[in-house]
């Protein structure tokens, strides 16, 4: 049996073929996270990063450029990039969802604490627009730009909709596809941009990052509700506890009877949560279907996904990023 027998999961099978690549990848992180001033810096991002993370971005970002024929070391600095974005918005994302638990280790704000989440956070941002400039593409540099800027667009319109009860499937959806798909947009794009490939198929990159993204964050918020918190790394019930309106949630309300509209007030509107809340909320979301909805609803976007390569050239790396596809939906971490 060879190595390749041996792989399950699509990812598994794109990070084997690229895992030259990522090494470089990560050799160019660790030095990148480093700082001669603040020791605080390199520990808090190393308690981070070494947690390991699916490295599930930068991945998309080498595939993309290998599929697009890309032959130089800008891809590596881009998917350093990209992962160096994503791991100061997780430092962020932890203080505001007030999360103790993250790739299977506490967090960092409940180590240290929020200021120090928030700053190092900083420093990460501004890591990553210094790796960016090294590529000498004011295309890729525009594009990552208008990513971080749309990450935090996504995340403060999400605080203004969470205990709305009223927030529909629309807002749901511009929350998502800001916070989580811009970066896998951008991610997939950058790849098609420094190959110097076809607009055609750069924009059909940029509908495949986008839509998996979506599909990611769907999964994401039906595993805050439905996964384990052994598998996950990270706390299951943190969406409930911060009230957020997540499509699971957004699905049960519309099935709810007074009763439970009732529940969902106290609970979410209002806040007033007690021991065995959560449990409650899970049962009423079975009842009505609310999980399964949901993922039907990630198999849609994972399907768009899928869709949007048929616009790209034949290419063993494009069947790879078809299975990524299913894998953003069968995931349990
Ligand atoms: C977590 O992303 C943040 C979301 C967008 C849901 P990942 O699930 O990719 O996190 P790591 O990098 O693997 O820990
Ligand atoms: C993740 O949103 C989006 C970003 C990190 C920008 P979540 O808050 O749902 O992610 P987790 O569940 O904490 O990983
Ligand atoms: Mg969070
Ligand atoms: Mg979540």
């Amino acid at each position: 049996m060879n190595r390749q027998d041996l792989v399950t999961s699509p990812v598994d099978a794109l990070r084997n073929l690229l895992s030259e690549d990522m090494e470089a990848v990560n050799r160019l992180i660790r030095a990148r996270m480093s700082s001669e001033h603040a020791p605080r810096i390199p520990e808090i991002s190393a308690h981070l990063i070494e947690a390991g993370g699916k490295r599930l971005r930068p991945l998309l970002t080498l595939a993309a450029a290998r599929m697009c024929g890309y032959e130089g070391e800008n891809h590596i600095r881009l998917a350093a990039t990209v992962e160096f974005i994503h791991t100061a918005t997780l430092l962020h994302d932890d203080v505001v969802d007030e999360s103790d638990r993250r790739r299977g280790r506490p967090t960092a704000n409940l180590l240290w604490d929020n200021k120090s989440s928030v700053l190092v956070g900083d420093y990460l941002f501004a890591r990553s627009f210094q790796l960016m400039v090294e590529t000498g593409s004011l295309r890729v540099l525009d594009i990552l730009a208008d990513a971080a800027a749309t990450i935090a667009e996504g995340e403060v319109l999400q605080l203004t909709v969470a205990r709305n009860l009223a927030t529909d499937e629309n807002t749901y959806l511009q929350v998502i596809r800001g916070k989580t798909a811009a970066l896998f947009a951008a991610a997939t794009e950058v790849g098609g941009v420094i190959a110097g490939r076809p607009e055609q198929e750069i924009a059909a990159l940029r509908a495949y990052g986008d839509a998996l993204g979506i599909a990611f964050q769907i999964v994401d918020d039906l595993l805050d509700y439905g996964g384990a918190s052994g598998t996950l790394g990270k706390n299951v019930g943190d969406d409930f506890r911060e009230r957020k309106i997540t499509l699971p949630l957004i699905k049960a309300l519309a099935a709810a009877d007074e009763t439970e509209r009732g529940f969902w007030q106290r609970t979410i509107e209002k806040g007033r949560q007690e021991e065995g809340d959560l449990e409650e909320a899970l049962a009423l979301l079975n009842r009505h279907g609310a999980l399964e909805a949901t993922r039907a609803a990630a198999l849609d976007w994972s399907t768009r996904a899928r869709d949007a390569l048929a616009a790209l050239p034949p290419h063993p790396i494009r069947d790879h990023l078809a299975g990524v596809a299913d894998f953003v939906v069968a995931r349990v971490s």
